[in-house]
């Protein structure tokens, strides 16, 4: 029996005034699999995140998700889809709770109308309560539940990556786009992280994964993508893409070029 990918991506590329940033590439990630995408900086790893979640246009290539054809929907309708996305630089409300920060992860995906908030219609106040219970329990799921009233601007960097994950859970994703969720914690705060991931993994989600902690990469990873200069130049299990002198050879490269 084969498994659909949650995600596939055929040939997708960009180029900013003549620069292909990403030309190309093609992968694929299944239900419960860890997919990372790595490579030096400037390889176009951000990029091809923002083609996949709906911020840039491809210029060339599909992104299909469940097979289904969303290239180039815009962000929201690709995540009341199933495509949700954490970002690099964190996107956490600081002044609101963190409970208030992950309903309003829940907001994204209501089709209720304005009007009906606004009288306090019944059903806005069940979808209101619905959304609370929904973001108390992952709350718990992400082990911040007793954080839950906490202003988000006073917890540690791990703790609010984590929130940034519940709150891209609210959604239900099918796919969850992770751009360096790990970037800035310390060595206990990625472990966290990691356990986190995976048992978002085992509940079925696809995942895509940048993150520059490699050995949080090799740990996690089912299946690694390398891009150099916007090409994908391997991919494969962990042992075997840490292996490949073409990968060796572009961390190398840029290295010398960094000094
Ligand atoms: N909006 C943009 N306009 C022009 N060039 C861009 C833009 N975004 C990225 N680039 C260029 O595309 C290349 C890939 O960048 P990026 O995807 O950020 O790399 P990475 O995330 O792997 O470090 C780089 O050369 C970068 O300067
Ligand atoms: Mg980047």
């Amino acid at each position: 029996m084969t498994t659909t990918p949650l995600l596939a991506l055929e040939g997708l590329g960009i180029t900013f005034g003549g620069l292909k940033a990403v030309n190309d590439v093609s992968f694929t990630v299944k239900p419960g699999e860890i997919v990372s995408v790595i490579g030096p900086n400037g390889a176009g790893k951000t990029t091809l995140f923002n083609m996949i979640s709906g911020i840039y246009t491809p210029g060339a290539g599909k992104v299909r998700l469940a097979g289904e054809d969303v290239t180039a929907l815009s962000p929201h309708l690709l995540a009341r889809r199933g495509m949700c996305r954490t970002f690099q630089n964190l996107q956490v409300f600081q002044t609101m709770t963190v409970l208030e920060n992950v309903i309003s992860g829940y907001h994204l995906q209501e089709s209720g109308s304005v009007l009906a908030d606004l009288l306090n219609l019944p059903a806005s106040r069940r979808r209101a309560k619905q959304a609370e219970e929904g973001a108390r329990a992952l709350l718990k799921r992400v082990g911040l539940d007793r954080a839950a009233e906490r202003e988000a601007g006073s917890l540690s960097y791990g703790s609010l990556k984590r929130l940034e994950i519940a709150r891209a859970m609210a959604l239900s994703p099918k796919v969850l786009l992770l751009d360096e969720p790990a970037a800035g914690c310390n060595a206990v705060e990625t472990e966290e992280i990691d356990h986190l991931i995976a048992e978002i993994a085992a509940s079925g989600v696809a995942i895509l994964l940048v993150e520059h902690d490699m050995k949080m990469v090799m740990r996690i990873s089912n299946h690694i993508v390398v891009l150099d200069h916007g090409e994908k130049i391997a991919e494969g299990d962990p042992a075997t893409v840490s292996q490949n002198p073409a990968v060796i050879a572009a961390y190398l490269g840029a290295e010398n070029a960094a000094g």
